[in-house]
């Protein structure tokens, strides 16, 4: 495979010989090793290791990967038109939502969130920055039901985006945020050690769906609702991926975590060590070469002391950890 370089022989000796013998399975062994070996990123502990064992975190991953019914859209290409460096928030500077990190709680709800970020950002890039509005999370956690999964048990980033075709998604910003429709319910969670915010692995149920507005209780939910024009998949050439963000804006994408991605601390991510925690839907907004390594940059949703204030760089060309197969995106309705 891509990773078997004949030159390198020995190297994929080594690392062979570090799966079999030094599958690093806490997070002290694993920012340890992350930091020891040569690789494209370094390790910090985001998560405290008093506290968290990488299974705990489980609950952070809530992408069921595999479902696929919408349909792909192809973009036709000239081979010049995608440049070496592309950052969505450079390129529309006008749209606040771009550069915004919003913090999923302990609920497996990242498939909501990898949607209604890319879908506010796609709003304000459509209408020339004149809507900026933040969807809501809750009212597409809560409400979508079966076509989307199982609520903070998991769920389907394909249905998120069909949802919003269909029902529309009303105003919802971050937790307490008083002035949207439906803000997230579920509490920002804590990585640290010191902290007031409750432990990311205190997960709770499933917030009711409630079709009225809950933050601004002056807004109608009815009429609050933003819908969607059309819901496709890209394929997964990088190119086809490049094409669609700098053309209609960020994407929502889905990766494999591994134990040793909630240790990232800077660089481009690519899987060294730790076994499988599950699936993560996630915002790509940009690419780039770092050292020489491509990459994608991408939003995650675990607030923004994590990571790179919250944002992180993965490896691109390699379909690394499934993330350049489950591309989903999506046009805005803009109202005249
Ligand atoms: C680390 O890896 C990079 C990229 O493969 C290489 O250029 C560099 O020489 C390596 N450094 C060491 C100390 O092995
Ligand atoms: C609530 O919504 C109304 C109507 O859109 C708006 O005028 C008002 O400023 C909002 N309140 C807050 C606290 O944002």
């Amino acid at each position: 495979m891509m990773r078997i370089f004949i030159a390198l022989l020995c190297c994929v000796c080594l690392t062979q010989a570090y799966n079999v013998f030094s599958r690093h399975e806490n997070f002290e062994d694993i920012v340890w090793f992350v930091n020891k070996i040569n690789t494209t990123w370094g390790a910090q502990h985001n998560f405290d290791p008093e506290h968290y064992t990488p299974s705990d975190l489980r609950v952070l991953c809530g992408t069921k990967i595999g479902k696929k019914f919408l349909p792909i859209k192809y973009h036709e290409l000239t081979a010049t038109e995608i440049p070496d460096t592309f950052d969505a928030r450079k390129q529309w500077p006008n749209c606040p939502s771009i550069s915004k990190i919003r913090d999923q709680g302990s609920c497996g709800s990242c498939w909501a969130f990898g949607a209604v970020e890319a879908m506010s950002d796609r709003y304000c890039i459509a209408s020339n920055g004149k809507i900026e509005v933040d969807i809501s999370s809750e009212d597409l956690l809560t409400c979508c039901g079966f076509d989307c999964g199982d609520g903070c048990d998991g769920g389907y980033p394909e249905g998120a985006w069909k949802y919003w075709v269909d029902y529309g998604l009303v105003s919802g910003g971050l937790y307490g945020d008083d002035s949207s429709c439906q803000p997230y319910e579920v509490p920002p969670c804590e990585h640290h050690i010191e902290g007031k915010r409750p432990k990311c692995s205190e997960g709770g149920s499933t917030p009711r769906c409630d079709r009225k507005c809950e933050g601004n209780t002056t807004i109608s939910y009815n009429n609050d609702k933003h819908y969607g024009a059309s819901s496709y998949g890209i394929g997964s050439e990088v190119s086809q991926i490049q094409k669609e963000i700098m053309t209609h804006g960020p994407v929502e994408g889905a990766f494999t975590v591994y134990a040793d991605f909630p240790t990232y601390k800077s660089g481009v991510y690519q899987h060294v060590t730790g076994s499988v925690l599950g699936g993560h839907a996630i915002k790509i907004l940009g690419w780039g070469v770092e050292k020489g390594t491509p990459y994608w940059l991408v939003a995650n949703s675990w607030n923004s002391d994590w990571g790179q204030n919250g944002f992180f760089k993965i490896l691109r060309g390699r379909d690394e950890c499934g993330i350049e197969s489950s591309v989903v995106a999506g046009k805005p309705q803009i109202k005249k």
